[in-house]
């Protein structure tokens, strides 16, 4: 366990058997503590030729309560945690040498720490652009090791947006600025074919996606992935129970709903993958075809205009329902 910040905690991850399994740069997995129960999804902070897989979790100061207070606050070295994955599509191939334009704020660097350290090993020649935004410019989390991939990576620029001023070092810009969508297009990588990913809170990247949306950046230029605070992307309690109704995904999956989160986590519980992308309402990637019954959405979530399309991340039951879409078990 490594502490990057006041709120930020590493998690370094060895196999008990001792085979990693092999994962794409940007990918995540879901972690459950011993014994099972609640589970929460994290990105791998980790390189493709690191020896052991990193979490890197935001415990929020202001909950004692929830899933990451008590990884942080609980879980001891040589604890037990249950893995699952990894899994995702907000993720890049390690050996790809096409030019990248990442942006990020807070925790949200975590998957592009793992594309830095994989490009330190597979690909250090290839073009990357981050833009990372923090509140706290002295001493900021990964810092160092920004620096270090700085090192590293002979064609890395990061540009730190921070709300109070610090001086720039060499190719480490600070700047006492908002990010928005003109910074992104107007980086050289973007003008020579970069695909862009955002990451972070669900305001960051959706102001962002509608920024570029606004400039007319095709959607293949782009992609995102929301970290949702936790206790944020959950069902009102006292809303509609839907403990009792079952689920049945394709002829695959079968079984009473539970109290899982939405209907991604839920497949994902159960041991299986589900395509995903942003994993909160944002890309689309996880909509799946709702053969019957009927469904309902997280607060402020607008459902598909198509009645037979169901947002996996952001719904749950409100009657028995049957699904179709592409799950597959999960490795771990
Ligand atoms: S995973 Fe992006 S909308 Fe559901």
């Amino acid at each position: 366990m490594i502490r990057e910040s006041a709120e930020i905690t590493s998690f370094w991850l060895k196999p008990e058997d001792g085979a990693l399994l092999p994962f794409l740069p940007g990918q995540h997995v879901i972690v459950r503590m011993p014994g099972g129960g609640d589970s929460r999804v994290y990105s791998l902070s980790s390189g493709v030729a690191d020896t052991a897989c990193r979490i890197s979790v935001r415990r929020d100061p202001s909950r004692d309560a929830g899933f990451t207070a008590m990884l942080v606050d609980r879980i001891k070295v040589g604890d037990a945690l249950r893995i699952n994955g990894p899994m995702g599509s907000f993720a890049v191939h390690p050996a790809d040498s096409s030019p990248l334009v990442l942006a990020s704020v807070g925790v949200g660097i975590t998957p592009f720490l793992s594309i830095l350290r994989s490009a330190i090993a597979l690909r250090p020649t290839r073009p990357i652009h981050l833009f990372h935004c923090t509140d706290t410019p002295a001493g900021f989390a990964f810092e160092g090791e920004l620096q270090s991939a700085l090192r590293l990576l002979p064609n890395l620029q990061i540009d730190v947006l921070a709300k109070a001023p610090r001086c720039s070092e060499e190719r480490l810009a600070f700047s006492q600025a908002r990010l928005d969508a003109v910074r992104l297009v107007s980086s050289p990588l973007f003008g020579a074919g970069a695909r862009i990913m955002l990451c972070g809170s669900p305001g960051f990247v959706e102001r962002l996606g509608g920024q570029l949306r606004a400039h007319g950046v095709a959607d293949a230029r782009w992609t995102s992935e929301l970290f949702i605070p936790a206790g944020k992307a959950h069902f009102q309690a006292g809303s509609a129970s839907a403990g009792s109704f079952g689920v049945k995904v394709n002829a695959t999956l079968e079984g009473a709903w539970g109290d899982a989160s939405n209907l991604l986590e839920w497949i994902e519980a159960a041991g299986y993958a589900a395509p995903n992308g942003c994993r909160y309402r944002a890309c689309g990637a996880c909509a799946a075809r709702l053969v019957a019954g009927k469904v309902e959405y997280l607060p402020g979530v607008t459902a598909p205009t198509d009645p037979g399309t169901v947002l996996l991340c952001t719904a749950r039951p409100a009657s028995d329902i049957e699904l179709e879409t592409d799950i597959h078990p999960i490795a771990g």
